[in-house]
């Protein structure tokens, strides 16, 4: 019997995950089907349940769905639990175990793709949403010298702050206060690139060989990453890879292989 997983989300249709656990799927010669499940608003408790119901063994869950998600597991990871948030979860006839695969995605994609090691850099999180939430633990654990939330709601950061002070050194702030200040990897995990939109980050926070990295990805650059080529970052990167990564991840959660990224990465790019 071919195992099923799908990903889950409002909307779902442009979702390149069938396409990412497909490849990875043929790779390692799994039996595996995956597809796109759309939830109304309302009902992700009711598709995610019929899903279980008819077999289902796992799911990806995206926009706007991984806070429910988390909410609605029997079991978590202690990631997720951080994360506050799901973006994986293994089903079996009547239990539902939580993950968050998002963080480690984005710190593999950082150190293993790219090549830029975080121990003792100056990091940059823009955001203080349910996207920066996800990753900040994971970042914390590579040991940067400091992390820095940025958000325009300064209040939003200072909860973060709070939460993930024990992780590590974490200060809080708005975008006003950044002036004068260089980081040497700036990761933009705000919503703000989804409509076109740059936060009001002041030029001058690239240092020289910086990495800028956008969690969105899309064929053109973000605006946060033209800004960042503009002002002086050594490196830009969009969120593909981290997509990727974090599929990955769940893969072997699922499937116990950890299939090989970068040919996915590379064959995504090129479509
Ligand atoms: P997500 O789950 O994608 O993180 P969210 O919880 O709605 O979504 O958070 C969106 C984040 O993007 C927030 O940090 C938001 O800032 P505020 O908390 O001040 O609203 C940020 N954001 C969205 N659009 C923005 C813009 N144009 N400029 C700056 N920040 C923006």
């Amino acid at each position: 019997m071919t195992d099923r997983y799908a990903v889950i989300g409002n909307p779902i249709a442009h979702s390149k995950s069938p396409l990412i656990h497909a490849a990875f799927a043929s790779q390692t010669a799994q039996d595996l089907s995956y597809e796109r499940l759309l939830a109304p608003l309302t009902g992700f408790a009711e598709t995610l349940k019929q899903f279980q119901a008819t077999g289902g063994r796992g799911v990806n869950i995206t926009v706007p769905f991984k806070e429910e998600a988390w909410q609605f597991a029997d079991e978590l990871t202690p990631r997720a639990r951080l994360a506050q948030a799901a973006n994986t979860l293994v089903l079996n006839d009547t239990r539902i175990l939580a993950d968050n695969t998002d963080g480690a995605g984005l710190v593999t994609d950082i150190q293993h793709n790219l090549g830029y090691a975080l121990a003792r850099r100056r990091v940059l999180v823009m955001g203080a949403g349910g996207a920066a939430r996800g990753v900040i633990a994971p970042l914390l654990a590579e040991h940067p010298a400091f992390l820095v939330i940025a958000n325009r709601t300064v209040g939003r950061a200072i909860t973060l702050q709070r939460q993930f002070s024990p992780y590590g050194i974490v200060e809080a702030c708005d975008y006003a206060a950044l002036h004068g200040v260089q980081f040497d990897c700036i990761i933009n995990a705000t919503s703000a690139s989804l409509s076109g939109e740059l936060a009001p980050l002041p030029s001058d926070v690239f240092a020289p060989g910086s990495l800028a990295y956008d969690m969105m990805y899309g064929a053109e650059p973000t605006p946060f990453l033209r800004y960042a080529q503009e002002h002086g970052a050594g490196h830009c990167a969009d969120g593909l890879g981290m997509l990727v990564e974090q599929a990955a991840v769940a893969f072997h959660l699922w499937r116990g292989i950890r299939p090989d990224t970068l040919s996915v990465i590379n064959q995504l790019r090129s479509i």
